[in-house]
């Protein structure tokens, strides 16, 4: 098929960190959770993508200027593989991705790549979709990423009709097995927050950039497979996601911030109990804790969330961004930045 030029598109997309986590999928295939999640895109740390359609006989992937290789290869391929499928096309494609954060440190650098990845090779492979379609594509790149195409707030749906369902919390059987199409029903979509009243900031600490030591698919799995705390913090992540929506709605930073980090700590918990254990806090990570704590006695709305990996988010009001982003860097000695709300994924020509 002769390749048009104008097969190419080329998409922004920020990282999102959440507030109520996704952990643990019941389909890893179509990437289906097991909870609902809820989170707050970035305005630092975007992703640019661009796909080109190409004559060439394989998709040719470079990451940061480097050609991509292994699993993060076979995961575009992968991914375009379905945009192709729906597209009804058949062409390779020349992907070209650039990060401004450390990929696989547990910086949501996944959310940001597929979100871009999905806007941008939706467009070249000429597929019409809305942003509700461009979330669940992006789902199948990367769980988080179905978020990312969203600005400032947005919940994702675990796809269970009529909420989050109850267990059993294992590959198979149990009440999702009767949901009439999942696929479908699993996208993430933006919640109305009255973002200048709640004000929020998220204090970024730095605390190692190298990759994780187990990949958030295989951390997954195991904490779903043995962990014996799975099934109670999935449990309460409902009870978390409700009430963060109202708390979110009524502009209560302080009930965001305490709901927040007791869903994030949670979620290690669970993981601390898989065996083998999945250890993601280090150290740095627990100084940052203290820090967090300190800030609180003298009166700061301050709260930590940690995802796959030791890098600390302290969430706090951006009036008070400044004296929470010095007490972390006086207490772990790292580099530390500070996030506001973000936009959603865009293509560069809607990029302003
Ligand atoms: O989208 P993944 O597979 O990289 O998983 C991300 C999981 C967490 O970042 C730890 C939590 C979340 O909801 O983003």
């Amino acid at each position: 098929m002769p390749v048009d030029v104008s097969d190419a598109a080329t998409a922004v997309a920020h990282p999102n960190i959440a507030l109520v986590k996704y952990w643990g999928k019941r389909d890893e295939r179509l990437v289906l959770p097991y909870t609902d999640s809820l989170s707050m895109t970035l305005d630092v740390f975007p992703t640019t993508t661009s796909v080109r359609l190409t004559a060439a006989e394989a998709d040719e992937v470079t990451l940061d200027g480097r050609p991509a290789q292994g699993e993060a290869l076979r995961r575009v391929t992968d991914f375009l593989d379905l945009v192709r499928q729906r597209a009804g096309r058949a062409e390779r494609a020349l992907v070209d991705s650039r990060n401004t954060v450390p990929t696989g440190a547990g910086l949501a650098s996944s959310a940001s790549g597929f979100a871009a990845l999905a806007v941008a090779s939706a467009t070249a492979y000429g597929l019409r979709l809305d942003a509700r379609d461009l979330s669940r594509l992006a789902r199948r790149g990367s769980g988080s990423a179905a978020r990312s195409i969203y600005g400032g707030f947005a919940v994702w749906h675990a796809g269970v009709a009529g909420g989050q369902g109850g267990g059993p919390y294992d590959q198979g059987g149990g009440p999702y097995d009767s949901d009439p199409d999942p696929d479908l029903a699993s996208y993430a979509e933006p919640v109305p927050v009255p973002v200048e009243e709640l004000d929020p900031a998220l204090v970024i600490a730095l605390l190692d950039t190298g990759p994780k030591s187990v990949s958030s698919r295989e951390a997954m799995r195991r904490t779903v497979a043995t962990s014996p705390l799975y099934r109670g913090w999935a449990d309460s992540s409902r009870t978390d996601l409700a009430e963060m929506r109202r708390a979110l709605l009524r502009g209560d930073l302080d009930a965001v911030g305490e709901i927040a980090e007791r869903n994030a700590l949670g979620m290690h918990a669970t993981m601390l109990a898989a065996r083998p254990a999945v250890r993601y806090l280090s150290p740095a990570t627990l100084t940052v804790l203290d820090a967090v704590q300190q800030l609180r006695r003298d009166g700061v709305s301050a709260h930590a969330t940690i995802d796959a990996g030791p890098n600390t988010k302290v969430l706090c009001r951006s009036s008070d961004a400044d004296r929470v982003a010095d007490a972390v860097r006086a207490a772990a000695s790292c580099q530390v930045l500070v996030a506001r709300c973000g936009p959603g994924a865009l293509l560069h020509s809607e990029v302003r």
